[in-house]
């Protein structure tokens, strides 16, 4: 039996842990939506998922700018808790905000008591150790917004470390400069720099965590039956971290000899993309060069209305679009649901509830062949909701 409560509060949590017990449904799924059009396009998640009739339990969670705004925390401790109760976690989208912000808007009675604001999105990420980040790019025949209608790439990217792993320096402690002009001599470059007008971020690859992206990108064209993978980086000038990754991946590449390596520079990627993107498959590279190049590619294919996005990690998921809580839109059900229905289908896919995530996916596709359903993105002036019952029709 599919349960949505659709009052997404604290106190409907209690409510939800005792009746879980009686519901056994297959699948328990967090439900967060967020802020501004994270409502909106769950809303359009929820006609589908109702249609689908996934035997799932799914119950509400608290997060976002008002539980910053009035808690103090934009991830309370009780979501978290939620999560680790969950299978897998449907997420809408959150408001993020600079720290000097974030702190004027603040609840009075917390200011000054030591909150700081966090990204609750890459919190949950660490958290639950969420290390792969699947960003698909299809074409769907039929949307005007596509760069060419053949386009079908597969990014993955690695979630947790690169540049994004946040260990940085300014001013550049004295110690740390010390170490590095022992074991570097290109840091004598820098030995007359006052320390305070040094800026360091750090770019750290592991070995196991350039195994484990790579091997994901693998078993997804193997699974999928794609001819290629892609591995971005730039070895020739990062030689040790982008090199790991390229070393890594002719590794892993010989135990599937039936799909091919290639290797490309990340900036000369960028230039492929546009010159062929049909050309490309199945894409693997490192945080930041993938943070990039997953948006080049999601442009490709119509935008923020179509970017969906898996998190995954060894057992646990969150799906969730790429866009942002676009609040001039907040609550007006003008947006385009897509990409939150198509990361819907990521999770029926991660579920392995692989009838329904094809159904789905063809519904989709089916409505914006069709172009007659649309939102204002694509010209139209139909509404997210509008979109979700048209999808929810074809299906
Ligand atoms: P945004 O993605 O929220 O919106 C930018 C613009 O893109 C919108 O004004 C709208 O014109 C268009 N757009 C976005 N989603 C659309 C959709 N589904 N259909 C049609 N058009 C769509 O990015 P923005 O304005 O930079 O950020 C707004 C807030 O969202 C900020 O607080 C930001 O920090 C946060 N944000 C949160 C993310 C997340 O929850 N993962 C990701 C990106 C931004
Ligand atoms: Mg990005």
């Amino acid at each position: 039996m599919a349960q949505i409560w659709e009052i997404p509060t604290g106190y409907l949590l209690i409510l939800d842990f005792k009746i879980r017990g009686n519901l056994m449904a297959k699948y328990k799924i967090a439900w967060l939506s967020g802020d501004g059009i994270g409502m909106d396009v769950m809303e359009a998640a929820r006609i589908i998922l109702k249609r689908i009739g996934l035997d799932a339990e799914y119950i509400p969670g608290d997060v976002g700018w008002e539980f910053w705004k009035s808690e103090g925390n934009p991830l309370p401790e009780r979501t978290v808790d939620l999560l680790k109760n969950t299978d897998c976690c449907l997420f809408g989208a959150i408001t993020s905000k600079p720290k000097e912000e974030a702190e004027l808007e603040l609840d009075p009675a917390l200011k000054g008591k030591g909150y700081a604001y966090y990204s609750p999105i890459v919190k949950i990420r660490q958290k639950f150790n969420l290390r792969t980040n699947l960003r698909p790019c299809k074409a769907y025949f039929g949307n005007p917004l596509n760069y060419r209608d053949d386009i079908d790439i597969v990014v993955f990217r690695e979630n947790t470390e690169d540049l994004y792993s946040g260990v940085e320096f300014h001013p550049l402690p004295s110690e740390v400069m010390d170490v590095l002009l022992k074991h570097h001599q290109r840091m004598r470059k820098f030995e007359k720099t006052p320390l305070e007008d040094i800026a360091v971020s750090l770019r750290i690859v592991t070995r196991v965590a350039a195994q484990n992206i790579v091997r994901d990108a693998f078993e997804y064209a193997k699974k999928h039956k794609r001819r290629s993978v892609t591995i971005v980086e730039k070895p020739n000038v990062i030689r040790e971290t982008s090199g790991l990754m390229i070393r890594e991946a002719r590794k892993i590449a010989r135990e599937y000899p039936e799909i091919e390596l290639w290797e490309t520079n990340i900036d000369a990627m960028c230039m492929w993309l546009i010159k062929n993107p049909q050309d490309y498959d199945v894409l693997v590279t490192s945080n930041m060069f993938g943070d990039i190049i997953s948006d080049l590619c999601a442009q490709l294919v119509g935008g923020l209305g179509f970017a969906s996005s898996g998190n995954i990690g060894d057992d646990y998921a969150l799906f969730e679009p790429t866009h942002g809580s676009a609040p001039k839109y907040a609550g007006l059900y003008k947006v385009n649901p897509t990409a939150m229905l198509l990361a819907t289908k990521l999770m029926l896919d991660w579920l392995e509830e692989t009838d329904k995530a094809l159904s789905l996916e063809s519904a989709i596709a089916k409505v914006i062949k069709e172009g007659k359903v649309k939102t204002y993105d694509m010209e139209g002036d139909s509404s997210t909701l509008d979109v979700a019952n048209e999808v929810a029709r074809k299906l």
